[in-house]
């Protein structure tokens, strides 16, 4: 039996750069499809494997060596890329989906392998933070139209049932590129390929303005449903990654969540729907059990959590809010009855957290998400004297919190909870007992669980401190500060410090 080998070092003898892939790697390409582990598609050149990476196919065009390692996937981080990197690590985690992640192009990306193919759409739906998914196809050293029409004809064969249409983005991590001349270069290979494509009967998308397509302008075509996008990414000087977007997020659905809904408040702040997603995904919790809110305010995260089918607890101290809950979930069956599994519960009641908890099963929930209090709905820039107060009454309400829950927490349940913080002309003022005392009034089985996941230490979670991470646009005063705290065995807590 005849085998080739190829060795990515070699290749780059020949003037490519393959430093994308970071480690030598020797494929060994089959040559019948006995010897492959899985079949691909025939019109792919079959491969094995090798001791770490196990290859599906190999693709030599003219332009770009192409490869398909166990799935690799570009996520697309949102405008805050640690909370984004982080919760797509929590979703993974909780989902029990095994993958590898890799940070080296964030801000702009998670690179995230795989072993199976992934069922994309579904995963961006559940995740606030992911504007876009691309499979990454493949890596060039030169960005040219005739390298990228290559491409085309390949995604074209690889995806034979999707239309004809292409979107063509041409994306840049701001380091390196002298701006002006580059979107009018990038522009005019767009014309080209354009032309190019349009001859063989097919619709390309090209940039409106500048050089990147925007997710709406992705979504507005069709893509991923209808089309094949491909994506090429600067993300070093003489890199592009070539990619085809397999997942945006729907911005229709999340626009009727926020704005449709008939109950809203915006005096008591109200939690985007994209962040009420992240908090489910944070607390790690998994699929079909049971979540509670007890600051449920209009029913932000409850609504989320329906939507994902778990069972719901929430509760507020404000009987009014609690009617607003009911009005916002059951509108939100009513208008996407088959999105709703008709199977799980929703359990809404009026309860003062710094009062004995009642209505819940002892032992019954598997996670607490909430946005909890987060003042008096400031609008001006707070005194020192008020930020004092506001942080004595959430220390108060969240002491509250974990003593009162812990009975009804399952072991190993996270709560997922955000308090106030302040900008104050750019200095940011958080919690002061996070820092000073939380050990002494956390109850003895919490401990707190850093958002950070393990192992990573990268720029983008300059902002966390002690684990928790900051949430904000740019001009608010009142941030959110989130937390996640974990019930343990009391006796193993010294194990935690
Ligand atoms: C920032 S709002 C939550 C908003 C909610 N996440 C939403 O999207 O609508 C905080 C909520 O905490 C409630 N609250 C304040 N003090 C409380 C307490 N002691 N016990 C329970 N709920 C309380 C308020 O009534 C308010 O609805």
């Amino acid at each position: 039996m005849r085998r080739d080998f190829v060795v990515l070092n070699a290749l780059k003898d020949n003037g490519r750069d393959f430093s994308c892939f970071r480690r030598p790697i020797t494929y060994q390409i089959a040559k019948n499809e006995q010897e492959c582990p899985k079949k691909p598609d025939k019109k792919f050149v079959l491969a094995g494997g090798c001791q770490s990476l196990p290859v599906l196919c190999y693709l030599h065009t003219k332009h770009m060596v192409q490869l398909l390692l166990n799935m690799e996937y570009a996520f697309f981080l949102g405008s805050n890329p640690a909370l984004s990197a982080a919760e797509i690590h929590d979703y993974f985690k909780r989902t029990g989906i095994a993958a590898d992640f890799d940070l080296k192009y964030a801000p702009k990306l998670l690179l995230v392998k795989t072993a199976n193919e992934l069922k994309s759409q579904a995963i961006i739906d559940n995740l606030g933070g992911t504007p876009m998914i691309a499979r990454i196809i493949g890596a060039m050293s030169e960005f040219s139209a005739e390298a990228i029409i290559d491409e085309l004809a390949l995604e074209e064969q690889f995806i034979p049932n999707k239309k004809p249409v292409f979107s063509l983005s041409f994306d840049a991590l701001a380091s390196s590129l002298p701006d002006s001349k580059t979107a009018r270069d990038v522009r005019a290979v767009g014309i080209t390929i354009k032309k190019n494509i349009n001859k063989k009967g097919c619709r390309a998308v090209l940039p409106q303005t500048g050089t990147a397509l925007t997710t709406a302008q992705l979504f507005n075509a069709g893509v991923p449903e209808d089309a094949v996008g491909i994506h090429v990414l600067r993300v070093e000087k003489n890199l592009f990654l070539a990619m085809s977007v397999v997942a945006v997020q729907d911005i229709t659905f999340y626009t009727r969540r926020d704005r449709e809904r008939p109950e809203a408040d915006p005096g008591s702040g109200m939690l985007p729907v994209k962040l009420a997603q992240m908090f489910i995904n944070f607390s790690c919790v998994a699929p079909g059990t049971k979540i509670y809110d007890p600051f449920c305010g209009v029913g932000t995260i409850a609504a989320e959590a329906i939507l994902q089918g778990f069972d719901v607890v929430a509760s507020d101290i404000s009987p009014r809010q609690v009617v607003r809950t009911k009005t916002n979930t059951d509108w939100l069956k009513n208008t996407f009855p088959n999105l709703i599994d008709p199977r799980k519960t929703v359990q809404l009641f009026e309860q003062d957290i710094e009062k004995p908890l009642q209505n819940i099963e002892v032992d019954s929930l598997n996670a607490i998400v909430s946005e909890g209090w987060l003042g008096p709905g400031i609008h001006h820039v707070p005194s020192s004297f008020e930020m004092e107060n506001i942080f004595v009454k959430t220390q108060r309400l969240l002491n509250a919190l974990l003593n009162n829950a812990e009975r009804f927490l399952k072991k190993d349940a996270s709560v997922v909870i955000a308090i106030p913080a302040f900008r104050v002309e750019k200095r940011i003022f958080r919690a002061p007992f996070l820092q000073e005392n939380l050990r002494k009034f956390l109850p003895k089985s919490f401990v707190v669980e850093s958002l950070v996941p393990e192992n990573w230490s990268d720029a983008i979670f300059r902002d966390a401190s002690q684990g928790m991470m900051l949430y904000g646009r740019p001009d608010a005063i009142v941030l959110r500060d989130i937390i996640r705290f974990k019930k343990i065995d009391k006796d193993k807590k010294s194990e935690y410090r």
